[in-house]
Protein backbone atom coordinates (compact mmCIF):
# COMPACT_ATOMS: atom_id res chain seq x y z
CA UNK A 1 0.00 0.00 0.00
CA UNK A 2 1.46 3.44 -1.05
CA UNK A 3 1.44 6.22 1.29
CA UNK A 4 1.91 8.35 -1.83
CA UNK A 5 -0.86 10.18 -2.83
CA UNK A 6 -2.66 10.37 -5.95
CA UNK A 7 -2.66 12.68 -8.08
CA UNK A 8 -4.43 13.97 -11.04
CA UNK A 9 -0.99 14.25 -12.99
CA UNK A 10 -0.47 10.75 -12.14
CA UNK A 11 -4.01 10.32 -13.74
CA UNK A 12 -3.73 11.90 -16.90
CA UNK A 13 -0.50 10.56 -17.99
CA UNK A 14 -1.40 7.23 -17.19
CA UNK A 15 -4.77 7.55 -19.11
CA UNK A 16 -2.52 8.93 -21.92
CA UNK A 17 0.69 6.63 -21.74
CA UNK A 18 -1.76 3.63 -21.69
CA UNK A 19 -4.03 4.44 -24.12
CA UNK A 20 -7.49 5.45 -21.90
CA UNK A 21 -7.70 9.17 -23.05
CA UNK A 22 -6.36 11.24 -25.24
CA UNK A 23 -6.94 14.69 -25.99
CA UNK A 24 -8.95 15.38 -28.82
CA UNK A 25 -7.13 16.36 -32.26
CA UNK A 26 -4.19 16.71 -30.70
CA UNK A 27 -1.98 16.74 -33.83
CA UNK A 28 -3.57 20.15 -34.31
CA UNK A 29 -2.68 21.46 -30.94
CA UNK A 30 -6.21 20.02 -29.06
CA UNK A 31 -9.88 21.18 -28.46
CA UNK A 32 -10.43 22.99 -25.24
CA UNK A 33 -11.79 20.14 -22.50
CA UNK A 34 -12.63 17.86 -25.63
CA UNK A 35 -11.72 14.28 -25.17
CA UNK A 36 -11.15 11.14 -26.76
CA UNK A 37 -11.02 7.27 -25.34
CA UNK A 38 -8.49 5.09 -26.56
CA UNK A 39 -8.33 1.42 -27.03
CA UNK A 40 -8.14 0.99 -22.93
CA UNK A 41 -10.85 3.68 -22.06
CA UNK A 42 -13.36 2.63 -24.80
CA UNK A 43 -13.57 -0.67 -22.65
CA UNK A 44 -13.35 0.54 -19.33
CA UNK A 45 -16.48 3.13 -20.56
CA UNK A 46 -18.40 0.25 -21.57
CA UNK A 47 -18.16 -1.81 -18.85
CA UNK A 48 -19.48 0.93 -16.54
CA UNK A 49 -22.09 1.81 -18.85
CA UNK A 50 -23.01 -1.79 -19.46
CA UNK A 51 -23.22 -2.52 -15.47
CA UNK A 52 -25.29 0.68 -15.18
CA UNK A 53 -27.69 -0.67 -18.00
CA UNK A 54 -27.61 -4.19 -16.67
CA UNK A 55 -28.54 -3.32 -12.60
CA UNK A 56 -30.73 -0.66 -13.45
CA UNK A 57 -32.52 -1.60 -16.79
CA UNK A 58 -32.04 -5.26 -17.53
CA UNK A 59 -32.60 -6.40 -14.10
CA UNK A 60 -35.42 -4.39 -12.72
CA UNK A 61 -39.04 -5.17 -13.38
CA UNK A 62 -39.94 -1.25 -13.87
CA UNK A 63 -37.49 -0.20 -15.58
CA UNK A 64 -37.24 -0.06 -19.69
CA UNK A 65 -34.64 1.63 -21.81
CA UNK A 66 -34.87 3.86 -24.28
CA UNK A 67 -32.31 5.77 -27.18
CA UNK A 68 -33.70 9.11 -28.38
CA UNK A 69 -32.34 11.61 -30.65
CA UNK A 70 -29.67 14.12 -29.63
CA UNK A 71 -31.42 17.17 -32.42
CA UNK A 72 -35.04 18.16 -30.55
CA UNK A 73 -37.69 20.02 -31.46
CA UNK A 74 -36.86 23.74 -30.30
CA UNK A 75 -40.35 23.66 -28.20
CA UNK A 76 -38.87 21.02 -26.10
CA UNK A 77 -36.24 23.26 -24.22
CA UNK A 78 -38.76 26.03 -24.19
CA UNK A 79 -41.31 23.89 -22.42
CA UNK A 80 -38.25 22.35 -19.97
CA UNK A 81 -37.03 26.10 -19.10
CA UNK A 82 -33.24 25.71 -20.63
CA UNK A 83 -33.74 28.38 -23.10
CA UNK A 84 -34.83 31.01 -20.75
CA UNK A 85 -33.07 29.58 -17.46
CA UNK A 86 -29.96 26.96 -18.31
CA UNK A 87 -27.34 30.20 -18.08
CA UNK A 88 -24.53 31.39 -16.15
CA UNK A 89 -23.78 34.51 -15.20
CA UNK A 90 -21.09 35.54 -17.69
CA UNK A 91 -18.29 37.96 -16.53
CA UNK A 92 -14.58 39.19 -19.22
CA UNK A 93 -11.94 40.71 -17.87
CA UNK A 94 -11.60 44.33 -19.22
CA UNK A 95 -7.08 43.84 -19.52
CA UNK A 96 -6.69 40.15 -19.96
CA UNK A 97 -9.47 39.30 -22.36
CA UNK A 98 -10.14 36.42 -20.23
CA UNK A 99 -13.58 35.09 -19.56
CA UNK A 100 -15.55 33.63 -15.62
CA UNK A 101 -18.40 32.49 -14.00
CA UNK A 102 -19.14 35.27 -11.93
CA UNK A 103 -20.66 33.28 -9.06
CA UNK A 104 -16.97 31.31 -8.97
CA UNK A 105 -14.30 33.88 -8.73
CA UNK A 106 -13.70 35.19 -5.06
CA UNK A 107 -13.83 38.91 -5.62
CA UNK A 108 -14.92 41.99 -8.19
CA UNK A 109 -11.62 41.75 -9.80
CA UNK A 110 -9.94 39.24 -12.55
CA UNK A 111 -8.65 36.57 -10.21
CA UNK A 112 -6.11 36.24 -13.19
CA UNK A 113 -4.58 39.65 -13.73
CA UNK A 114 -6.33 41.66 -11.23
CA UNK A 115 -7.95 43.71 -13.93
CA UNK A 116 -11.29 45.33 -14.35
CA UNK A 117 -14.51 42.92 -14.76
CA UNK A 118 -17.41 44.06 -16.86
CA UNK A 119 -20.83 42.98 -15.65
CA UNK A 120 -22.29 40.28 -15.47
CA UNK A 121 -24.47 38.70 -18.29
CA UNK A 122 -26.32 35.47 -18.58
CA UNK A 123 -25.03 33.47 -21.09
CA UNK A 124 -26.77 30.35 -22.29
CA UNK A 125 -24.89 26.97 -21.98
CA UNK A 126 -26.85 25.54 -24.81
CA UNK A 127 -25.13 25.07 -28.11
CA UNK A 128 -27.01 25.94 -31.41
CA UNK A 129 -26.73 24.93 -34.70
CA UNK A 130 -29.61 24.93 -37.92
CA UNK A 131 -31.33 22.18 -39.46
CA UNK A 132 -31.10 22.62 -43.06
CA UNK A 133 -29.68 24.61 -45.55
CA UNK A 134 -31.07 28.25 -44.21
CA UNK A 135 -29.52 29.48 -41.06
CA UNK A 136 -31.86 31.34 -39.46
CA UNK A 137 -33.97 31.60 -36.22
CA UNK A 138 -36.45 29.30 -37.79
CA UNK A 139 -34.12 26.86 -38.56
CA UNK A 140 -32.10 27.15 -34.92
CA UNK A 141 -32.00 23.74 -33.07
CA UNK A 142 -30.08 22.52 -30.37
CA UNK A 143 -27.65 20.35 -29.48
CA UNK A 144 -28.95 18.36 -26.10
CA UNK A 145 -27.91 19.77 -22.87
CA UNK A 146 -29.18 16.32 -21.18
CA UNK A 147 -30.84 13.20 -22.36
CA UNK A 148 -33.52 13.42 -19.97
CA UNK A 149 -36.45 15.50 -22.22
CA UNK A 150 -35.89 12.61 -24.82
CA UNK A 151 -37.43 10.20 -22.22
CA UNK A 152 -40.12 13.08 -20.73
CA UNK A 153 -41.06 13.78 -24.62
CA UNK A 154 -41.90 9.75 -25.03
CA UNK A 155 -43.61 9.52 -21.72
CA UNK A 156 -46.61 8.56 -23.79
CA UNK A 157 -45.21 6.45 -26.39
CA UNK A 158 -43.68 3.67 -24.15
CA UNK A 159 -46.78 3.94 -22.44
CA UNK A 160 -49.35 3.27 -24.77
CA UNK A 161 -46.40 0.79 -26.39
CA UNK A 162 -45.95 -1.40 -23.03
CA UNK A 163 -47.67 -2.99 -19.99
CA UNK A 164 -46.14 -1.06 -17.40
CA UNK A 165 -47.88 0.38 -14.30
CA UNK A 166 -46.80 3.46 -12.14
CA UNK A 167 -44.05 3.39 -10.14
CA UNK A 168 -41.95 2.79 -13.10
CA UNK A 169 -38.72 3.93 -14.96
CA UNK A 170 -37.38 5.12 -18.41
CA UNK A 171 -33.57 5.14 -18.59
CA UNK A 172 -31.33 6.71 -21.14
CA UNK A 173 -27.56 6.71 -22.00
CA UNK A 174 -25.98 9.25 -24.46
CA UNK A 175 -24.28 12.35 -25.47
CA UNK A 176 -24.81 15.70 -24.17
CA UNK A 177 -23.70 18.84 -24.57
CA UNK A 178 -23.10 21.99 -22.97
CA UNK A 179 -21.29 25.49 -23.54
CA UNK A 180 -19.82 25.55 -20.09
CA UNK A 181 -17.92 28.70 -19.65
CA UNK A 182 -14.91 26.91 -16.94
CA UNK A 183 -14.55 23.61 -18.12
CA UNK A 184 -11.41 21.62 -16.46
CA UNK A 185 -10.65 19.10 -14.39
CA UNK A 186 -9.45 16.70 -16.62
CA UNK A 187 -13.08 13.97 -17.72
CA UNK A 188 -15.00 16.56 -14.88
CA UNK A 189 -15.98 19.01 -16.72
CA UNK A 190 -16.40 19.08 -20.37
CA UNK A 191 -18.40 20.24 -23.41
CA UNK A 192 -18.93 17.15 -24.89
CA UNK A 193 -20.51 14.21 -22.51
CA UNK A 194 -22.27 11.24 -22.15
CA UNK A 195 -25.05 10.97 -19.54
CA UNK A 196 -26.47 7.38 -17.92
CA UNK A 197 -30.20 9.11 -16.97
CA UNK A 198 -33.34 7.64 -15.15
CA UNK A 199 -36.26 9.40 -14.93
CA UNK A 200 -38.56 7.47 -12.39
CA UNK A 201 -42.58 7.71 -12.78
CA UNK A 202 -44.25 7.81 -9.12
CA UNK A 203 -47.57 8.54 -8.04
CA UNK A 204 -47.60 11.93 -6.38
CA UNK A 205 -48.06 11.45 -2.69
CA UNK A 206 -45.20 8.42 -3.29
CA UNK A 207 -42.29 10.43 -4.07
CA UNK A 208 -40.62 11.49 -0.98
CA UNK A 209 -40.24 7.54 -0.60
CA UNK A 210 -38.78 6.88 -4.14
CA UNK A 211 -36.25 9.72 -3.94
CA UNK A 212 -35.29 8.07 -0.30
CA UNK A 213 -35.14 5.00 -2.18
CA UNK A 214 -32.93 5.66 -5.13
CA UNK A 215 -30.92 8.00 -3.21
CA UNK A 216 -29.56 5.25 -1.05
CA UNK A 217 -29.56 2.71 -4.61
CA UNK A 218 -27.10 4.93 -6.50
CA UNK A 219 -25.25 5.23 -3.25
CA UNK A 220 -24.76 1.61 -3.48
CA UNK A 221 -24.01 1.36 -6.60
CA UNK A 222 -20.97 2.58 -6.69
CA UNK A 223 -19.80 1.31 -3.31
CA UNK A 224 -20.81 -2.09 -5.38
CA UNK A 225 -18.12 -1.14 -8.34
CA UNK A 226 -15.55 -0.53 -5.53
CA UNK A 227 -15.21 2.72 -4.13
CA UNK A 228 -13.74 3.01 -1.24
CA UNK A 229 -16.40 4.43 1.66
CA UNK A 230 -14.16 7.16 2.90
CA UNK A 231 -14.47 8.65 -0.46
CA UNK A 232 -17.83 8.56 -1.00
CA UNK A 233 -20.36 10.44 0.26
CA UNK A 234 -24.53 11.86 -0.22
CA UNK A 235 -24.80 15.28 0.04
CA UNK A 236 -28.32 16.91 0.41
CA UNK A 237 -28.61 20.44 -1.77
CA UNK A 238 -29.24 23.33 0.08
CA UNK A 239 -32.42 25.47 -1.15
CA UNK A 240 -30.64 27.72 -2.47
CA UNK A 241 -28.89 25.25 -5.13
CA UNK A 242 -32.03 23.96 -6.25
CA UNK A 243 -32.49 23.71 -9.99
CA UNK A 244 -35.43 25.47 -11.32
CA UNK A 245 -37.56 21.84 -11.84
CA UNK A 246 -36.58 20.50 -8.41
CA UNK A 247 -38.46 20.16 -5.33
CA UNK A 248 -35.25 18.36 -3.83
CA UNK A 249 -32.04 16.93 -4.51
CA UNK A 250 -29.07 15.16 -3.24
CA UNK A 251 -25.74 14.56 -4.74
CA UNK A 252 -23.23 11.53 -4.78
CA UNK A 253 -19.84 12.97 -3.83
CA UNK A 254 -16.50 11.79 -4.57
CA UNK A 255 -13.04 12.92 -2.99
CA UNK A 256 -11.24 13.71 -6.34
CA UNK A 257 -7.38 14.97 -5.84
CA UNK A 258 -9.27 17.94 -6.41
CA UNK A 259 -11.78 18.31 -3.85
CA UNK A 260 -15.37 16.61 -3.30
CA UNK A 261 -17.12 17.11 -6.36
CA UNK A 262 -20.19 15.33 -7.87
CA UNK A 263 -20.41 12.01 -9.50
CA UNK A 264 -24.55 11.77 -9.94
CA UNK A 265 -27.52 14.40 -8.96
CA UNK A 266 -30.91 12.62 -7.53
CA UNK A 267 -33.53 14.74 -7.47
CA UNK A 268 -36.97 14.89 -7.12
CA UNK A 269 -38.59 16.54 -9.92
CA UNK A 270 -42.14 16.86 -9.14
CA UNK A 271 -44.43 16.87 -12.10
CA UNK A 272 -42.65 19.71 -13.85
CA UNK A 273 -41.14 18.40 -16.65
CA UNK A 274 -44.63 16.23 -17.73
CA UNK A 275 -47.12 19.99 -16.65
CA UNK A 276 -44.64 21.68 -18.72
CA UNK A 277 -44.73 19.43 -22.14
CA UNK A 278 -48.68 18.85 -21.62
CA UNK A 279 -49.16 22.49 -21.53
CA UNK A 280 -46.66 23.10 -24.74
CA UNK A 281 -47.75 20.62 -27.08
CA UNK A 282 -51.27 20.25 -26.02
CA UNK A 283 -51.09 17.02 -25.88
CA UNK A 284 -52.45 15.17 -22.64
CA UNK A 285 -49.60 13.42 -20.58
CA UNK A 286 -51.53 11.93 -17.21
CA UNK A 287 -51.79 8.76 -16.03
CA UNK A 288 -54.68 6.93 -15.50
CA UNK A 289 -54.68 4.28 -12.64
CA UNK A 290 -56.64 1.70 -13.42
CA UNK A 291 -57.36 0.31 -10.26
CA UNK A 292 -57.64 3.61 -8.30
CA UNK A 293 -59.85 4.96 -11.43
CA UNK A 294 -58.04 8.22 -11.02
CA UNK A 295 -55.98 10.19 -13.29
CA UNK A 296 -53.18 11.93 -12.56
CA UNK A 297 -49.79 13.72 -14.01
CA UNK A 298 -46.79 11.60 -12.17
CA UNK A 299 -44.12 12.53 -10.49
CA UNK A 300 -40.42 12.25 -11.23
CA UNK A 301 -37.79 10.84 -9.64
CA UNK A 302 -34.31 11.29 -11.53
CA UNK A 303 -31.15 9.82 -10.97
CA UNK A 304 -28.77 11.46 -13.42
CA UNK A 305 -25.15 10.15 -13.85
CA UNK A 306 -22.39 11.57 -15.82
CA UNK A 307 -19.99 8.78 -17.43
CA UNK A 308 -16.98 10.38 -17.50
CA UNK A 309 -16.99 11.61 -14.01
CA UNK A 310 -17.95 8.03 -12.64
CA UNK A 311 -15.15 6.73 -15.27
CA UNK A 312 -12.51 9.42 -13.44
CA UNK A 313 -13.19 8.22 -10.07
CA UNK A 314 -13.18 4.60 -10.33
CA UNK A 315 -9.53 5.34 -12.21
CA UNK A 316 -8.39 7.78 -8.92
CA UNK A 317 -9.83 5.45 -6.27
CA UNK A 318 -8.14 2.43 -7.87
CA UNK A 319 -4.73 3.71 -8.80
CA UNK A 320 -2.27 2.35 -6.17
CA UNK A 321 1.89 2.22 -5.89
CA UNK A 322 3.04 -0.79 -4.04
CA UNK A 323 6.15 -2.88 -4.13
CA UNK A 324 5.72 -6.21 -6.29
CA UNK A 325 8.10 -8.81 -6.37
CA UNK A 326 10.91 -6.56 -4.86
CA UNK A 327 10.52 -4.08 -7.53
CA UNK A 328 7.88 -0.58 -7.38
CA UNK A 329 4.91 -1.20 -9.20
CA UNK A 330 1.52 1.11 -10.31
CA UNK A 331 -1.64 -0.94 -9.71
CA UNK A 332 -5.02 -0.31 -10.78
CA UNK A 333 -7.23 -2.24 -8.48
CA UNK A 334 -10.27 -1.93 -10.72
CA UNK A 335 -13.59 -4.01 -9.69
CA UNK A 336 -12.49 -7.38 -12.18
CA UNK A 337 -15.81 -6.44 -13.29
CA UNK A 338 -14.73 -2.82 -14.53
CA UNK A 339 -11.04 -3.62 -15.85
CA UNK A 340 -10.50 -3.23 -19.59
CA UNK A 341 -8.94 -6.25 -19.94
CA UNK A 342 -9.46 -9.25 -17.88
CA UNK A 343 -6.28 -11.42 -18.49
CA UNK A 344 -3.37 -12.13 -20.16
CA UNK A 345 -1.50 -14.37 -21.38
CA UNK A 346 1.92 -14.69 -21.42
CA UNK A 347 4.51 -17.78 -22.66
CA UNK A 348 7.44 -17.92 -19.55
CA UNK A 349 9.98 -18.54 -22.52
CA UNK A 350 9.99 -17.30 -26.10
CA UNK A 351 10.70 -20.91 -27.70
CA UNK A 352 9.83 -24.86 -26.68
CA UNK A 353 6.16 -24.49 -28.06
CA UNK A 354 5.41 -22.07 -25.34
CA UNK A 355 4.42 -18.86 -27.28
CA UNK A 356 1.90 -20.93 -29.70
CA UNK A 357 0.70 -22.65 -26.76
CA UNK A 358 -0.14 -19.55 -25.03
CA UNK A 359 -1.58 -17.89 -28.11
CA UNK A 360 -4.03 -21.05 -28.43
CA UNK A 361 -5.08 -20.26 -24.68
CA UNK A 362 -5.57 -16.23 -25.66
CA UNK A 363 -7.40 -17.50 -28.81
CA UNK A 364 -9.80 -19.54 -26.52
CA UNK A 365 -10.21 -17.33 -23.46
CA UNK A 366 -11.05 -14.55 -26.28
CA UNK A 367 -14.06 -15.91 -27.64
CA UNK A 368 -15.52 -14.87 -23.81
CA UNK A 369 -14.03 -11.99 -22.30
CA UNK A 370 -11.12 -9.29 -23.29
CA UNK A 371 -7.62 -10.58 -23.11
CA UNK A 372 -4.65 -9.81 -24.40
CA UNK A 373 -1.15 -11.57 -24.99
CA UNK A 374 2.45 -10.49 -24.45
CA UNK A 375 5.75 -12.11 -24.71
CA UNK A 376 8.13 -8.98 -24.63
CA UNK A 377 10.48 -8.52 -21.69
CA UNK A 378 10.62 -10.67 -18.38
CA UNK A 379 7.59 -12.00 -16.89
CA UNK A 380 8.28 -9.23 -13.77
CA UNK A 381 7.91 -6.66 -16.70
CA UNK A 382 4.82 -8.31 -18.70
CA UNK A 383 3.09 -8.39 -15.14
CA UNK A 384 3.67 -4.94 -13.83
CA UNK A 385 2.39 -3.54 -17.45
CA UNK A 386 -1.02 -5.54 -17.04
CA UNK A 387 -0.63 -3.91 -13.17
CA UNK A 388 -0.75 -0.89 -14.37
CA UNK A 389 -4.17 -1.19 -16.68
CA UNK A 390 -5.93 -3.27 -13.35
CA UNK A 391 -5.91 -6.49 -15.64
CA UNK A 392 -6.77 -8.97 -12.78
CA UNK A 393 -5.61 -12.09 -13.73
CA UNK A 394 -2.11 -13.15 -14.81
CA UNK A 395 -1.86 -16.41 -17.09
CA UNK A 396 1.58 -17.42 -17.58
CA UNK A 397 2.47 -20.95 -19.95
CA UNK A 398 5.48 -22.76 -18.61
CA UNK A 399 7.95 -26.03 -18.76
CA UNK A 400 5.23 -27.90 -16.87
CA UNK A 401 2.42 -26.81 -19.05
CA UNK A 402 3.72 -28.74 -21.99
CA UNK A 403 3.76 -31.40 -20.03
CA UNK A 404 0.36 -31.50 -17.88
CA UNK A 405 -1.84 -28.89 -19.29
CA UNK A 406 -1.60 -26.58 -16.32
CA UNK A 407 -0.60 -23.06 -16.29
CA UNK A 408 -0.29 -20.73 -13.22
CA UNK A 409 -3.01 -17.70 -12.72
CA UNK A 410 -1.54 -14.83 -10.65
CA UNK A 411 -3.65 -12.61 -9.00
CA UNK A 412 -3.62 -9.10 -9.74
CA UNK A 413 -3.77 -7.78 -6.00
CA UNK A 414 -2.58 -11.12 -4.27
CA UNK A 415 0.12 -11.17 -6.52
CA UNK A 416 -0.08 -15.02 -4.97
CA UNK A 417 0.22 -17.47 -8.14
CA UNK A 418 -2.23 -21.22 -8.37
CA UNK A 419 -1.90 -23.81 -11.23
CA UNK A 420 -4.81 -25.26 -12.63
CA UNK A 421 -5.95 -26.57 -15.48
CA UNK A 422 -6.25 -24.99 -19.23
CA UNK A 423 -9.34 -25.87 -19.27
CA UNK A 424 -10.81 -24.31 -15.99
CA UNK A 425 -9.82 -21.51 -16.61
CA UNK A 426 -12.66 -20.12 -18.72
CA UNK A 427 -15.04 -21.06 -15.35
CA UNK A 428 -12.64 -20.03 -12.81
CA UNK A 429 -12.03 -16.16 -14.62
CA UNK A 430 -15.62 -16.24 -14.75
CA UNK A 431 -16.35 -17.15 -11.22
CA UNK A 432 -13.79 -14.27 -10.23
CA UNK A 433 -15.78 -11.66 -12.43
CA UNK A 434 -19.02 -12.80 -10.61
CA UNK A 435 -17.49 -12.41 -6.94
CA UNK A 436 -17.58 -9.02 -4.74
CA UNK A 437 -15.25 -5.91 -5.65
CA UNK A 438 -11.59 -6.35 -5.20
CA UNK A 439 -10.35 -5.24 -1.78
CA UNK A 440 -8.85 -1.70 -1.56
CA UNK A 441 -6.11 -1.24 1.31
CA UNK A 442 -7.32 1.96 3.27
CA UNK A 443 -6.48 5.30 2.34
CA UNK A 444 -3.17 5.79 3.90
CA UNK A 445 -3.10 8.93 6.62
CA UNK A 446 -2.28 12.16 4.51
CA UNK A 447 -2.76 9.70 1.19
CA UNK A 448 -5.06 11.34 -1.41
N1 LIG B 1 -31.13 15.85 -16.14
C1 LIG B 1 -30.52 16.41 -14.99
C2 LIG B 1 -29.14 16.83 -15.21
O1 LIG B 1 -28.65 16.84 -16.33
P1 LIG B 1 -27.02 17.74 -13.96
O2 LIG B 1 -26.71 17.74 -12.49
O3 LIG B 1 -26.90 19.01 -14.70
O4 LIG B 1 -28.50 17.16 -14.06
C3 LIG B 1 -26.16 15.30 -14.26
O5 LIG B 1 -26.12 16.64 -14.67
C4 LIG B 1 -24.79 14.67 -14.31
O6 LIG B 1 -24.21 14.84 -15.61
C5 LIG B 1 -23.76 15.30 -13.36
O7 LIG B 1 -23.86 14.74 -12.07
C6 LIG B 1 -22.45 14.94 -14.03
O8 LIG B 1 -22.04 13.61 -13.69
C7 LIG B 1 -22.82 14.98 -15.50
N2 LIG B 1 -22.40 16.28 -16.07
C8 LIG B 1 -23.10 17.43 -16.09
N3 LIG B 1 -22.40 18.41 -16.72
C9 LIG B 1 -21.22 17.85 -17.09
C10 LIG B 1 -20.05 18.35 -17.77
N4 LIG B 1 -19.98 19.59 -18.22
N5 LIG B 1 -19.03 17.48 -17.97
C11 LIG B 1 -19.09 16.21 -17.53
N6 LIG B 1 -20.16 15.70 -16.90
C12 LIG B 1 -21.21 16.50 -16.67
Amino acid sequence: MSARPVTMEKITSLCKRRGFVFQSSEIYGGLASCWDYGPLGIELKRNITEAWWRDNIVAREDMVGLDSAILMHPKVWEASGHIAGFTDPLVDCKGCKQRFRADQIPGPKCPECGGELTEARQFNLMFRTFMGPVEDTASTVYLRPETAQGIFVNFQNVLNSSRLKIPFGIGQIGKSFRNEITPGNFLFRTREFEQMEMEFFVRPGDDAKWHEFWKQERFAWYRRYGIRPERLRLREHGADELAHYAKGCADVEYEFPFGWSELEGIANRGDFDLRRHSEMSGKDLSYFDEEARERFLPYVIEPSAGVGRPLLAFLVDAYDEDVAEGEERVVLRLDPRLAPIKAAVFPLLRKAGQPEKAQAIRDILKQHVAVTYDQAGSIGRRYRRQDEVGTPFGITVDHQTMQDDTVTVRDRDTMTQVRMPVDRLIDEIRARLASPAASRPAVAAGGA
